[in-house]
């Protein structure tokens, strides 16, 4: 499959951001610009946080804009204060879960056999695992970067996926203002697909979009999107401010 042949997607992570009013208003901006000419073939899903999952779903229970939890519990239900379970995430209305950001492996120490079990959770409950991959800046200057993203990747899959995301996602350039160059973004992308053949063959590899996560602006975007194993954006900061938000899904096809 070649990459025009694959739906773009784009993803806003939400984080620890806004509250119900705002997060409503957000939504029927998004709608209004998603109705609104020329018409996107991306699809679109959103990650706010819990509390406003409920709000944010019927809010877009109308679109086709899907809905995801940025975290998720490995089990299923139980005495884990605190957290949330897979099936709660889809009785609520989400079809997708974030797993492994940086920033739950930086806060909350997640380990890559944790990420993996919350992989296999999401799976589960029938949501589609956003697998978020990246090097540090050390990690990078060390030249770790694809050592990295492969013990990441290959930990992540321990079972069979129907449907799924990687997301690219340098950590020096997460709420830095500093993108990955189109290059260095298409490298680490052609590396995973690859690596995706190898673990999954060739035609399922084709098949997972791979989304840049980074510093993602309506300027970046348009250089970015044109490589060839980038399919799509995993957008933080951008992604709370709807125009810019819709900027960058407009010029990803
Ligand atoms: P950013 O965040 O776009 O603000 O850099 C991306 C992410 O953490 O998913």
């Amino acid at each position: 499959m070649s990459a025009e042949r694959r739906r773009p997607l784009i993803a806003g992570n939400w984080k620890m951001n806004l509250l119900k009013g705002d997060a409503a208003e957000l939504c029927r901006v998004l709608k209004r610009g998603l109705a609104a000419p020329p018409a996107t073939s991306a699809r679109v899903v959103v990650f706010p946080s819990f509390p406003l999952i409920p709000v944010v779903a019927r809010e877009l229970v109308d679109s086709d804009v899907a809905v995801g939890g940025q975290d998720l519990h490995p089990g299923d239900k139980g005495a884990h204060t605190g957290d949330v379970s897979g099936s709660q995430l889809t009785d609520a209305g989400c079809t997708w879960a974030l797993c492994g950001h940086s920033e739950r492996r930086r806060d909350h120490h997640e380990g890559d056999d944790l990420v993996a079990a919350k992989v296999a959770a999401a799976a589960r409950h029938h949501l589609s695992p956003m697998i978020c991959l990246g090097e540090t800046r050390d990690e990078r200057q060390a030249g770790q970067t694809f050592a990295v993203l492969e013990r990441q990747l290959r930990s992540a899959l321990t079972v069979r996926l129907d449907a799924f995301a990687l997301a690219y996602e340098p950590v020096w350039a997460i709420g830095t203002g500093d993108t990955a160059t189109p290059e260095m973004a298409q490298e680490a992308h052609a590396f995973l697909r690859r690596l995706l053949g190898e673990l999954l063959g060739e035609g399922a590899a084709t098949g997972v979009p791979i989304l840049y996560g980074g510093s993602a602006t309506p300027d970046n975007a348009p250089g970015l999107i044109v490589q060839p194993d980038l399919d799509g954006f995993l957008v933080g900061g951008a992604s709370l401010d709807p125009q810019k938000f819709l900027g960058i899904i407009r010029c990803s096809g």
